[in-house]
């Protein structure tokens, strides 16, 4: 098939995108649940909070948030670099490998086989295939952009290029450990270096595999759906060395006020605040694209879900390193404040942004020119988004509240008030956060039935022949 794209490992990803997205929140919508009524699944080991949470979070971010990574950086490497992957049994290794990891993930996580790292609670056996996967889809990538008919390597390759690189090296050295049977391990780290080792993961996570990635989509398909340049090309390579540079040294803010030294607790937090400006620079000249075609945000509800995803990564990347700074931090550490915090950047801006740009690229992969219905997006997005202020609103409240709460004293020096009564007062806004994520589950259903009507209308599909550079170009 040489002479035209491989879309089909494209196209795969983009479905399971979707299918796991539904997955991943519905388990979400079940913790919630059982966070208002906690009696929930009680008795059934397989069903408990303590199992399912990190199942949804597995399902959210590797098995959503990677598909739709894996499907976007797919298309535009070959899109942008005017070649064909370099292997199809190589991108087909790396769609039912990934989907191996992700069975396996749902089969041993509620049996309670995990490492009880968060974030890395798969167990041994998994992280090798997943080590083995990701090297595939390295050598995918870069391979195709080593192939590239075009000089100039577009910046949106750049940002995939170094969440692939970061993901490895995290992934490895944070899962080093040494095997006791096939479902239990011991971690290689002790004591204060192994909460180190975990949360240099763990915010690296958050910067490689959810802000990174999805960067690379905000400089593809914002453009492409605003069908101008990025506003800046300029401000686009700053903004990549200035995240990257910055990113990896703001991890100990996860860990304020523990056993870690002092001076690491303080590192972290000053590079913290330093990231708020590649952040919003980043942002600025993502929403700027616009700029002189703002009009099209009322009749384009794909472009809707992109530039209010960029707007919520605006959001988190303030409200991140205000938390960073430890006195706020003493508040707001423990409490759904985080929660509200995660969401706004999980459900605002990945979610949001991976739900674009699977919008904007499924019909071109299938030879439309849109999705079955339009109508149907607009009413996705409104409906995702009121999902979204109701669930980080009420853990914004929430949170506030029992930090304020825990704190207070009386002069005496006793408590103000008992646990129970902060609990108390969470109550109903767990609630508000149930109802914000079924209006974002109802959503994805109704993705999911536009992407099935869409796909009913295609009787063949055809390989898309690859384009000449200079009319690539010219189309960009
Ligand atoms: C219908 C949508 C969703 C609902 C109802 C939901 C619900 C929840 C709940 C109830 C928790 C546990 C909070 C706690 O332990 O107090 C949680 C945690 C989490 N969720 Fe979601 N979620 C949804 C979507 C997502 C998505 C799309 C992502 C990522 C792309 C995500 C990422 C996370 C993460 C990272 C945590 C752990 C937070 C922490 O440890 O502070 N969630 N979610
Ligand atoms: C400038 C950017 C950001 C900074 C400085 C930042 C900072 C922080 C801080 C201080 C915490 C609370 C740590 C604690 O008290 O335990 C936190 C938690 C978290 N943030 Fe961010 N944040 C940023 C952006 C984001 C974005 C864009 C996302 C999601 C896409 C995100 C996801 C998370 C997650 C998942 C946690 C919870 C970790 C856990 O305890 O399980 N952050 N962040």
């Amino acid at each position: 098939m040489a002479g035209y794209y491989n879309d089909r490992v494209v196209r795969q990803f983009a479905v399971a995108t979707v299918l796991w997205g539904i997955v991943g929140m519905l388990v979400g919508v079940i913790i919630a649940a059982q966070l208002y009524w906690p009696t929930l699944g009680e008795g059934i080991p397989w069903l408990s909070y303590g199992r399912l949470r990190p199942l949804h979070t597995n399902a959210v971010i590797f098995a959503f948030g990677g598909s739709a990574l894996f499907a976007t950086s797919l298309h535009v490497v070959q899109r942008t670099c005017h070649v064909r992957l370099i292997s199809d049994k190589l991108a087909a290794f790396v769609f039912w490998g990934w989907q191996a990891v992700i069975v396996s993930a749902a089969i041993t996580l509620p049996l309670g086989i995990t490492q009880s790292k968060e974030y890395a609670e798969l167990e041994w056996p998994i992280d090798i295939l997943i080590t083995i996967v990701w090297v595939a889809y390295a050598v995918l990538f870069f391979g195709t952009i080593a192939k590239r008919k075009v000089k100039h390597i577009y910046v949106a390759n750049w940002f995939y290029g170094a969440y692939i690189i970061a993901i490895a090296l995290l992934h490895i050295v944070n899962n080093l450990a040494l095997p006791a049977s096939l479902t239990k391990s011991y971690s290689a780290y002790t004591g204060a270096v192994d909460a180190m080792a975990q949360w240099w993961y763990g915010h690296n996570a958050v910067g490689f595999f959810l802000t990174a990635g999805f960067l690379g989509m905000m400089y593809y398909y914002v453009p492409k759906q605003v069908q101008r340049p990025i506003y800046s090309y300029r401000l686009s390579i700053v903004h990549f060395w200035a995240l990257i540079a910055v990113y990896m040294w703001a991890g100990p803010h996860h860990l304020q006020y523990t056993a870690l030294p002092d001076w690491a607790q303080s590192l972290g937090m000053v590079f913290s605040l330093i990231l708020l400006a590649p952040s919003w620079g980043g942002a600025i000249n993502g929403v700027m694209t616009l700029s002189g075609v703002w009009h099209k945000l009322r009749t384009d509800p794909i472009l809707k879900f992109l530039i209010v995803a960029i707007s919520f990564y605006m959001i988190a990347t303030f409200e991140g390193p205000m938390m960073s700074i430890k006195t706020v931090n003493s508040l707001s550490h423990y409490t759904d404040w985080t929660v509200g915090h995660v969401h706004a950047g999980a459900l605002g801006w990945v979610a949001m942004i991976s739900i674009g740009s699977i919008y904007a690229l499924l019909p071109r992969m299938l030879g439309l020119k849109e999705m079955y219905s339009t109508k149907l997006i607009d009413t996705h997005f409104w409906i995702h988004t009121i999902g979204v202020v109701f669930y980080i609103a009420s853990m914004w409240i929430a949170g506030v509240m029992q930090g304020l709460m825990w704190r207070a004293t009386n002069d005496d020096g006793t408590l103000t008030y008992t646990f129970v009564e902060a609990l108390k007062f969470t109550y109903p806004y767990y609630l508000g956060r149930l109802f914000g994520g079924l209006l974002v589950l109802s959503g994805m259903l109704l993705m999911a039935w536009n992407v099935w009507k869409t796909y009913q209308q295609v009787k063949e599909i055809a390989p898309q022949p690859l384009l000449p550079p200079d009319v690539a170009d010219a189309r960009a």
